[in-house]
């Protein structure tokens, strides 16, 4: 669709078309604040006709983690190539796209500067409107990609991933209060950490994930943090891990003993979660339960979330993002989170 296709005779027949076309928002969207070039292409903040993720996994796990000098290169080398198969993927062209979104904060910053830089060139040439989107305001609007039914508020919603744990509530549509956050690591560095530590390697979430299903999560008591209010905090939880492996040295090779490790560490991590979640969802009530962030992905997370629901008087929808892309970073959310930064005016 395209602005110039308005064919129209008089006022009344423009300010009609032109309404029709102000309603109908197909965002091109851009997110580079950490490792994943990423560009995608929303139309109404649901419907995604492209979602392209140029990862720079292999490159971080040959150092174990993101080099953010190096994730700032890789991105300069990716974000064309990147937007080209986005539009190749969507079949659509500029004469398509009314707005651009890209990942204001927070982030890496020369990562982040890629984009937002990429994202002002393209605007100003192909004159479109910016609109820039706060990074976890995206996590929270991804369970809002490529859904049929609407969301129904209040909504209390938990962003974990690897730079953030955020508590979110949302009485009503556009309203976004931050109950609680990370004091220091978010829960996924804790993942990365301790996979290093165990070594799984890089990213250490689907690994810690998956070694933990071969054991026993009761076998190792870590410290499952419960701080006050709503925040959180994994950094006490990371050392302990670090100091009960200095006392095993002999056992790292031992597969049964690493998923031991594994399980318990990520209980203590789901419990921590849990804890304050369930805390939430008492005594705020809402209808609809939501996870999001790389750890959404954590399948042993999502089942316990559940169950603790379902015990309730009054359960709520639980929601994560419908596909596994949509859980780690990604330009769909960005561009769900741009569309309804614009449906509320806040551009
Ligand atoms: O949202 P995200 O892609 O990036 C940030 O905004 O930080 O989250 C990445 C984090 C990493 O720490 C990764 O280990 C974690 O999400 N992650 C997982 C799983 N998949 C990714 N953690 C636990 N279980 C998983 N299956
Ligand atoms: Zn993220």
């Amino acid at each position: 669709m395209n602005l110039n296709s308005i064919k129209a005779h008089n006022k009344i027949e423009v300010m009609i078309e032109l309404s029709r076309h102000l309603l109908f928002l197909m965002i091109l969207a851009i997110e580079t604040s950490c490792d994943e070039s990423a560009v995608a292409i929303v139309e109404q903040g649901t419907k995604v006709h492209s979602n392209v993720i140029a990862s720079q996994i292999d490159i971080h796990s040959l150092t174990g983690g993101v080099v953010p000098e190096v994730a700032s290169r890789e991105h300069m080398k990716a974000i064309l190539p990147t937007l080209r198969e986005a539009f190749k993927e969507a079949k659509l062209d500029w004469n398509d796209i009314t707005h651009i979104a890209v990942t204001k904060e927070p982030g890496l910053i020369g990562s982040v500067l890629v984009g937002r830089m990429s994202a002002a060139a393209f605007a100003f040439a192909m004159d479109k409107t910016l609109i820039e989107v706060n990074h976890i305001h995206g996590h929270i609007y991804s369970n809002w990609l490529d859904i049929k039914d609407s969301p129904q508020f209040p909504i209390l919603s938990l962003t974990v991933s690897g730079g953030h744990n955020e508590l979110i509530w949302m009485p009503k549509d556009g309203v976004i209060e931050s109950l609680g956050r990370s004091m220091d690591d978010a829960a996924g560095e804790a993942f990365d950490k301790t996979a290093r530590l165990l070594g799984l390697g890089y990213p250490g979430g689907p690994a810690i994930e998956k070694a933990a299903q071969k054991g026993n999560h009761l076998a190792v008591k870590f410290p499952i943090p419960k701080l006050e209010e709503y925040n959180f905090s994994f950094s006490g939880l990371k050392t302990a891990v670090l100091y009960y492996l200095q006392s095993k040295q002999n056992l790292l090779q031992d597969k049964d003993f690493i998923a031991d490790v594994a399980a318990s560490f990520q209980y203590a991590v789901i419990e921590s979660l849990i804890y304050q979640l369930m805390k939430a969802v008492k005594e705020k009530k809402p209808k609809e339960v939501h996870l999001a962030g790389g750890v959404s992905a954590n399948k042993a997370l999502r089942s316990r979330i559940q169950i603790e629901l379902n015990e309730l008087s009054y359960p709520p929808l639980f929601r994560f993002p419908v596909k596994m892309s949509y859980c780690t970073d990604n330009a769909a959310m960005i561009g769900a989170a741009g569309f309804q930064k614009l449906k509320h005016k806040l551009v």
